[in-house]
C-alpha cells in the first residue's frame, strides 16, 4: 500500500462508519451501499466501509456483514488499489471481515480509562492486548491494520488526557504492526495549539509523523484549523466525513468528523493535491443529507 507523496494528502473517508454509527433510526443497507459508491465515484480512494462490532453496542451498523457481501462492495474490495478498512474490536469481527475479502481492518484503543470501559467494556491495557490479538491474526492472513487512538486530548468521563498515555498507545500499536495510527480527537475539544503541542511531543519521542493520521471531530468548530496545524507539523493523512456526519454513541455531546468538503476546499485553495472531485463530494453530501433528513441533528441531541 503506497503512501501519498509528500506534496499531496490522503483523505480517509469515514462517513459510512463514523458518520452513520450514531444515527438512531436504522438506515437501509442499500443507502449505505449507495453512499459508498457515490464517494468512490467522487474520487475517494480510502473509505472506511463499516464496523463489525457488537450489534448491541452499535445497532446502526448491525448490517456490516450484509453490506460487505453486497456485489458492488465486493467489486470495490477486489480493487487492490483502494483502501477500504473495516473497524473491528476483536477476533470475532476480524474473522467476519476475513471471510468477506476485506484487506484492511482498523483496531481502536483509548488513551484513557473512562472511554475505554464505556466504548469497549475493558481497561485501556486490555484494549491494547485485544488489539494485539487482532493484529497478530490479521498479519497471518496478510491483512493490514490501521490503529486508532481515541481521546487524544480529553475523555468524556475522565477529563484531560496525559500526552504520555497517547504516546504509549501509539508506540504499542506501531510495535504490534499497525501500519498507520489515526489520532482521534473523539470529543472535538482540541485546538491548533493542542495539536502542535501533542505532535511535537510525539515527534520528540521518536514517532515518525509519516505513520500518523489526524481524526478530528468538530464539536467546537476547530477541526479544519486542527487539520491545517497537523499538516504543518508533517501529517499527510486525514480522516473526514462527508457532510460532517458523525459522532460516537459513547462520547455524548461530541459532534461529527471534520467535513470532507471542508478539507477538500482547504487543500484545494492551498494548491495541495487530494485527487478528489470536490463538486461530486458536495453533491454526495447533499444527497446523503436528503436521505437522512431529520436524523442529521441527532448527534448533537445528547449532552455530556
Ligand atoms: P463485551 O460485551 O465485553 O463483549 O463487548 P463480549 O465478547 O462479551 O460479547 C458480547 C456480545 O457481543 C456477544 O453477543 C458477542 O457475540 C457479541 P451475545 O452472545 O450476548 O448475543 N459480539 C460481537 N458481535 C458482532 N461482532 C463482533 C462482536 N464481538 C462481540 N465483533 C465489545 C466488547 C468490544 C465487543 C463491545 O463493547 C463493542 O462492540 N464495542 C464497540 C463500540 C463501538 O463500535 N464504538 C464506536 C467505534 S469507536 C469510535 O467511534 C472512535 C473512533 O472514531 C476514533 C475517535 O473518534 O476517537 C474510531
Ligand atoms: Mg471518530
Amino acid at each position: 500500500m503506497e503512501k501519498a507523496p509528500s506534496s499531496s494528502v490522503e483523505i480517509v473517508e469515514v462517513g459510512p462508519r463514523d458518520g452513520l454509527q450514531n444515527i438512531a433510526e436504522f438506515i437501509p443497507t442499500s443507502v449505505k451501499q449507495e453512499l459508498i459508491s457515490r464517494l468512490r465515484l467522487a474520487g475517494l480512494r480510502a473509505i472506511e466501509l463499516t464496523s463489525l462490532v457488537s450489534p448491541r453496542a452499535v445497532p446502526q451498523l448491525a448490517d456490516g456483514r450484509e453490506l460487505l457481501e453486497h456485489p458492488h462492495i465486493q467489486g470495490l474490495l477486489a480493487d487492490t488499489s483502494l483502501r477500504l478498512p473495516v473497524l473491528v474490536p476483536n477476533i470475532k469481527g476480524l474473522d467476519v471481515a476475513l471471510q468477506r475479502g476485506v484487506r484492511e481492518v482498523a483496531v481502536f484503543v483509548s488513551a484513557t480509562e473512562g472511554f475505554s470501559r464505556v466504548n469497549t467494556n475493558c481497561t485501556r491495557r486490555q484494549g491494547v492486548e485485544r488489539a494485539k490479538e487482532v493484529v497478530v491474526r490479521a498479519q497471518e492472513f496478510g491483512i493490514s491494520v490501521r490503529g486508532y487512538v481515541s481521546c487524544i486530548f480529553s475523555d468524556p468521563y475522565d477529563g484531560p488526557t496525559e500526552p504520555s498515555s497517547v504516546l504509549s498507545c501509539v508506540k504499542e500499536l506501531l510495535a504490534m504492526g499497525c501500519h498507520e495510527i489515526s489520532l482521534g480527537d473523539t470529543l472535538g475539544t482540541g485546538s491548533p495549539r493542542d495539536v502542535r503541542k501533542l505532535l511535537t511531543y510525539l515527534k520528540d519521542n521518536g514517532i515518525p509523523m509519516s505513520r500518523l493520521a489526524g481524526h478530528f471531530h468538530d464539536t467546537h468548530g476547530n477541526a479544519v484549523a486542527n487539520v491545517w496545524e497537523a499538516y504543518h507539523c508533517g501529517l499527510r493523512v486525514f480522516d473526514s466525513s462527508v457532510n460532517g456526519l458523525g459522532g460516537c454513541p459513547f462520547a455524548p455531546g461530541a459532534r461529527g468528523n471534520v467535513a470532507t468538503e471542508d478539507l477538500l476546499y482547504l487543500f484545494m485553495k492551498a494548491g495541495i493535491d487530494t485527487g478528489i472531485d470536490i463538486s461530486k463530494v458536495v453533491d454526495t453530501g447533499a444527497w446523503v443529507s436528503g436521505m437522512l433528513g431529520d436524523q442529521l441533528g441527532c448527534n448533537s441531541c445528547s449532552q455530556p
